[in-house]
């Protein structure tokens, strides 16, 4: 096999001596017939003999060449697994939807289940049993976005409560995030879809005190554990009591700040004591059960905790912008 360094190579030596159709012992093969018959078998086996030392040679051959292959291939195709890897751009989960789940994974681990409803709601769900009857005043607060006479582009989260407690009996424990639409101009602070979290806990014996804790208990996991609300009587239909709540500046810590106005709180969300009369539109004893309620923007919240002066940022899709969080 001297000369022979390579694969091809020896395919051709193969090929020279093996090849069925032209290759040497193939040749001598037919020859046998022209031999007299009496030194017929001694030459055939002596040819089949010279077959299989061939062919036994070119496999060890083969072997070898292999071998060496591999060896120059283990020497230079050298692969360095400490090196770092390819920076392959990342998808990042958007500011909102980010503090939207974190809003959510305090509310769950405070025993509450998350319910959805859909955004496209009816003149009911989203005003009537809510106790917003047709031209009570309240309807003006939201401009509203129609779809048909008896259809809205929802105005906020709370239609969720009734579908919750058509659905069931008490004690009910839910909040209900999504996205609500209004009439609004687009500017630094408004937008015509925005993001709430209502929340619905009814069972006996409910009170305001109860509202306050819980909302207490939320603030501190989500801003810090020294944070303070408080509430001051205000008006929804569908609630009585009704309160604003206001959480301690979480910059200032109530000191007094630029983003609180000097006055070391933050108005925050809309919340009260569930009204009997939406307890008796689904159906519940109002003599029986009593029950909170609230509502919350969950883009008002993004905007103080990640300081951004411009509601219009989040809804842009400036990666530029997004990739920050
Ligand atoms: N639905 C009200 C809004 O969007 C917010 C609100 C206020 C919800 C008081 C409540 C509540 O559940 O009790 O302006």
């Amino acid at each position: 096999m001297q000369g022979v360094s390579s694969l091809d190579e020896l395919t051709a030596v193969r090929d020279k001596y093996l090849s069925r159709q032209r290759g040497v012992l193939a040749l001598e093969m037919r020859k046998l017939g022209s031999l007299p018959s009496a030194e017929r078998p001694a030459a055939g086996q002596l040819l089949n003999r010279l077959k299989g030392v061939v062919t036994e040679e070119l496999e060890r051959f083969q072997e070898e060449l292999k071998s060496s292959a591999n060896a120059v291939r283990l020497k230079t195709e050298f692969l360095d697994v400490s090196l770092p890897g390819f920076p392959y751009p990342e998808g990042k989960i958007h500011p909102i939807r980010r503090v939207w789940r974190e809003m959510e994974e305090i509310f769950v681990r405070m025993g509450f289940s998350v319910e959805t409803g859909p955004q496209i709601e009816s003149d009911y769900y989203n005003f009537e049993a809510l106790n917003i009857p047709k031209g009570h005043p309240a309807r003006d607060d939201q401009d509203t976005l129609y779809i048909s006479d008896n259809l809205v582009l929802r105005t906020h989260t709370s239609p969720v409560q009734i579908r919750t407690m058509e659905g069931k009996e008490p004690p009910i424990r839910i909040i209900a995030p999504g996205r609500v639409y209004r009439r609004d101009a687009v500017d630094a602070t408004h937008s015509p879809m925005f993001h709430q979290i209502e929340g619905l806990v009814v069972d006996e014996g409910i009170t305001m005190a109860d509202l306050k804790g819980s909302l207490e208990a939320f603030f501190q996991q989500l801003f810090s554990p020294d944070t303070k609300i408080r509430m001051r009587p205000s008006y929804f239909p569908f609630v009585e009591p009704g309160a604003e709540v206001d959480v301690s500046c979480i910059f200032c810590s109530g000191k007094g700040c630029r983003v609180c106005k000097g006055s070391g709180w933050i108005e925050i969300l809309g919340a009260g004591m569930v009204h009997p009369k939406v307890f008796s539109m689904v159906g519940y004893d109002p003599e029986k059960y009593t029950g909170f309620a609230w509502g919350m923007g969950i883009d008002r919240i993004a905007i103080l905790k990640y300081q951004v002066e411009d509601l219009r940022l989040f809804f842009e899709n400036d990666i530029r912008f997004l990739s920050q969080f």
